[in-house]
């Protein structure tokens, strides 16, 4: 029997400033109308100054491991494309405070799919033999990268952390990941990008400060999610030997019911068959696919036994897609979310 990576533990966690999109309206020339129509979005979640994803990290690294009932893993694997600092890697600041040891802690930036890229490199580790263990976190505080005066971003973007703990086991097992599949093009590298402040442009040689800003083209994303997207989880789904129409639940990144509405119908999944929690945390980022599954696991919209396929799409341009058996898991609520009632895939976001 091949070695798998199984996951056993689920967790996640948000910031505590809540900006929904009547705040949002009051600040830029947007509407609450616009923002829900054209992105399902109702509102997102943001840190407070002083904050930083290593901060997010933690909190839902350890709801992770407190779900798998470990205080201990072989090694740390963090998805973010907003780390703390350029240099070093945010990851092994993320292991010290987590108690973890000196275990190895490394970054993967992937934005958007980087939480799927994660997980294939953990799974990688534990089926090579390297790890018996593994925590996978995603992580993003994109509301620190975003220009205040562009309502596009700002309407989309959230902050946040999800995290899940794999161990090795048997592909038979619930929780085993089954497979991957993954790609990249940096073609269309530009579509997706902050600009300055790498290499290419140091920090300290810009004239324009709006160059260390995300920028966004948003229609040719948008078009790309979907293909992408839907192309990934085809391949996927044929590599692992299930049927599109045996999948019980798509977790795909969360950007816009629109993609997802349009993923769903390319792969003909009904949309109660498509986890949607953007509208109450908008795009988190590496954080979007396993908060995602927090909430739907939560809400009991994702139950144990059931075919669940994660895929991610993202800058690069990158995307991904894995495939499980949901096995039981132990999930605490996000913060912040407690008092909403979650009433099924839609959870009013469909339009
Ligand atoms: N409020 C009001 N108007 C807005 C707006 C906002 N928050 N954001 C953009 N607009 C305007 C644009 O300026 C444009 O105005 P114009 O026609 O006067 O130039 C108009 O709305 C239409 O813009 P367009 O970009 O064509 O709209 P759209 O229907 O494509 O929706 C996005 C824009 C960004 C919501 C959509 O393209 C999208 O979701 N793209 C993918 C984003 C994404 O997933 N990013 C992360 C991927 S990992």
């Amino acid at each position: 029997m091949t070695r798998a990576a199984v996951l056993t533990g689920l967790g996640g966690w948000i910031p505590p400033v809540r900006v929904t999109n009547e705040q949002l309206a009051e600040q830029l020339d947007t509407t609450d109308e616009w923002i829900t129509t054209r992105t399902g979005i109702r509102e997102r979640f943001v840190v407070e100054p002083g904050t930083a994803t290593s901060d997010l990290a933690v909190h839902a690294g350890r709801r992770a491991l407190e779900s798998a009932g470990v205080d201990g893993v072989d090694v740390l694997v963090l998805a973010t494309s907003t780390p703390d600092h350029p240099c070093p890697a945010t990851a092994p600041t993320v292991a010290n405070r987590l108690g973890l040891g000196p275990i190895p802690a490394f970054d993967v930036a992937a934005v958007c799919t980087g939480f799927v890229y994660a997980l294939a490199t953990a799974a990688g580790l534990i089926a090579g033999g390297t790890a018996r263990s593994a925590l996978v976190i995603g992580a993003d505080a994109f509301s620190t990268i975003l220009n205040p005066e562009d309502r596009t971003t700002r309407a989309i973007f959230g902050d946040g952390a999800g995290a899940v703990v794999l161990r090795a086991g048997d592909a038979a097992e619930p929780g085993a990941l089954l497979g991957f599949d993954l790609g990249s093009d940096g073609s269309q590298a530009d579509l997706i990008t902050v600009p300055g402040g790498g290499s290419a442009q140091p920090a300290a040689s810009l004239t324009d400060r709006d160059d260390l800003y995300f920028a966004m083209q948003g229609r040719p994303v948008f078009r790309n999610a979907v293909t992408r997207m839907a192309d990934s989880s085809r391949r996927l789904a044929e590599r692992i030997g299930w049927p599109l129409d045996a999948v019980d639940r798509l977790v795909a990144h969360q950007a816009n019911v629109r993609i997802l509405t349009a993923v769903g119908g390319e792969l003909g999944l009904t949309a109660e068959r498509i986890v949607v929690n953007l509208d109450r945390v908008g795009n988190t980022v590496a954080a979007s696919v396993p908060l995602a599954l927090v909430d739907a696991v939560h809400s009991g919209e994702l139950a144990a036994g059931q075919r669940t396929l994660l895929c991610g799409f993202g800058g690069g341009l990158t995307w991904g897609a894995t495939g499980l058996v949901l096995p039981e898991l132990t999930v605490r609520p996000l913060p912040g979310l407690t008092d909403r009632t979650l009433t099924g895939p839609a959870a009013g976001a469909r339009i």
